[in-house]
């Protein structure tokens, strides 16, 4: 990779925070006058002390109790034009790590080289002054952002169309509701042609039709060949915006790469089964006098073994079984649960060149596909059963043997459509649907 082609190089990062420094009490007068008279000093101290870290060992002390490391060890390289998601529970380290791209916190250790010109929308309000109005603060935004007074006028009808607050804006900005603040912040950051756009959960705080708004400019602007960096919690909206995910759990990087494997993987986190599970042992295979079970597979449409998919695309659930004895009717069957254990289905064996015939010894593989647009998004989990027929025996009975997650995509043709919030239900189908209309 050359250098021109990226633009932010995050080398080894790590953020510590020291937690709180203790106060001090004290107990007599004279002591309470001294300390009035020393405060300024030790606060200086206190404020030094929450940013340095030369009295401890960094290294030596895994786990001290007043210092927290937000970010561990983190490296990654961001292309131009490149749009990248952020993801990872509370507390992971992503605001801290979009903190440190922004230049408003420094990297305890470590290097950030960005290459373009950035614009960021971390909090709600950041880098507006509460006393300014809100033509005031695109103004200082621009200046800030190195745009001339001309070049901000020029953007500021489209801002103000965009944010929705034409009637606020010679308002002070602290008057502002915090949707308000954060429509006129996303549009001041979107609109000023920033190359890095780096945006920070924006979407938790306005209402559908914003965050849609907000989708589409960030779309337009990743299009438009500039860097995005989007921190979310909406992994529809992270599937369907970026190209490439960073994960980051607990301040370190647990993994990176193409957006819908690793939004699967996160949402498979603390699953312990995976997509594949074989026996290679016969004598422990589950099984019964009839039959005996091999291997259990989810499948992409290619054949693949897969841990995710698009919740457009089919996917199949598979088992490899062995007929030990032939001359019975066999009915294997899969029940699928979703992340709440709630049975979503039951689905028996049907095709019809072996449905009720008596099937001789040998080795077999049955597939059930699930077509897409029917699992809603998340974690999904399959049983395994095979039974003979009259009489009816079970021969292997499996629960959660393997899982896979769906994820969604804000993408026409889905259930969801345009729409960034989370669908309930078991399954999220596409339905068809006709509206008619007739005048008066
Ligand atoms: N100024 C600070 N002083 C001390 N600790 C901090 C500070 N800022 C963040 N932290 C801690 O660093 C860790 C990472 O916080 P951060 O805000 O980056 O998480 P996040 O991934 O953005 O979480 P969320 O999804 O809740 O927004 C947390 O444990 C947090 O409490
Ligand atoms: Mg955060």
């Amino acid at each position: 990779m050359s250098n021109d082609t990226i633009a932010v190089n995050v080398e080894e990062v790590s953020k510590v925070y020291r937690l709180g420094v203790k106060e001090q009490s004290s107990e007599h007068m004279v002591q309470m006058l001294w300390g009035f008279v020393r405060s300024p000093l030790q606060n200086f101290r206190k404020y030094r002390a929450l940013y340095t870290f030369d009295d401890i060992d960094l290294d030596g002390k895994e786990q001290s109790d007043d210092i927290l490391w937000a970010l561990r060890d983190i490296s990654f390289k961001v292309n131009k034009g490149d749009v990248v998601g952020i993801i990872g529970g509370n507390g992971a380290g992503k605001s801290t790590l979009l903190k440190i791209l922004s230049r408003i916190t420094p990297p305890t250790r470590g290097n950030v080289s960005i290459h373009g010109r950035v614009s960021s929308l971390l909090e709600v309000g950041t880098g507006f002054h509460p006393e300014l109005t809100g033509r005031e603060n695109v103004f200082l935004n621009g200046t800030i952002l190195g745009m001339r007074r001309k070049e901000v006028a020029r953007k500021f009808d489209e801002i103000v169309a965009f944010s929705d607050v034409e009637k606020f804006l010679d308002t002070p900005v602290k008057r502002y509701s915090s949707g308000m603040r954060v429509r006129l912040a996303f549009a001041v950051a979107a609109h000023l042609e920033p190359e890095i756009l780096i945006v920070d959960e924006v979407l938790a705080v306005g209402d559908a039709a914003f965050q849609q708004k907000c989708m589409n400019k960030m779309q337009d602007v990743g299009k438009e060949g500039r860097t995005v960096l989007f921190v979310s919690h909406n992994m529809p909206a992270v599937t369907s915006l970026c190209d490439r995910v960073v994960w980051l759990d607990h301040g370190r990087k647990v993994a990176e790469g193409p957006a819908q494997e690793i939004v699967g993987k996160y949402l498979l986190e603390g699953v312990e089964t995976t997509a594949h599970r074989v026996w290679k042992d016969p004598s422990s295979a589950p099984g019964g006098e009839f039959a005996r079970l091999c291997e259990v597979r989810v499948v992409s449409e290619s054949g693949e073994i897969v841990g995710h998919c698009d919740i457009q695309e089919p996917i199949g659930l598979q088992m490899e079984y062995e007929v030990l004895k032939g001359g019975e009717v066999m009915l294997p069957h899969f029940r699928l649960r979703n992340d709440n254990g709630v049975l979503v289905f039951v689905t028996l064996d049907h095709d019809p060149e072996w449905y009720q015939r008596p099937r001789p010894a040998g080795r077999y593989v049955s597939t059930a596909w699930i077509p897409g647009n029917l699992l809603n998004e998340g974690p999904h989990f399959v049983e395994c059963n095979l039974m003979t027929r009259h009489p009816d025996i079970p021969q292997f009975h499996l629960a959660d043997v393997v899982s896979f997650a769906v994820t969604g995509s804000m993408a026409p043709g889905t259930a969801r459509g345009d729409w960034p919030g989370r669908l309930k239900g078991i399954v999220s189908p596409a339905l068809e649907w006709r509206t008619e209309f007739s005048e008066g």
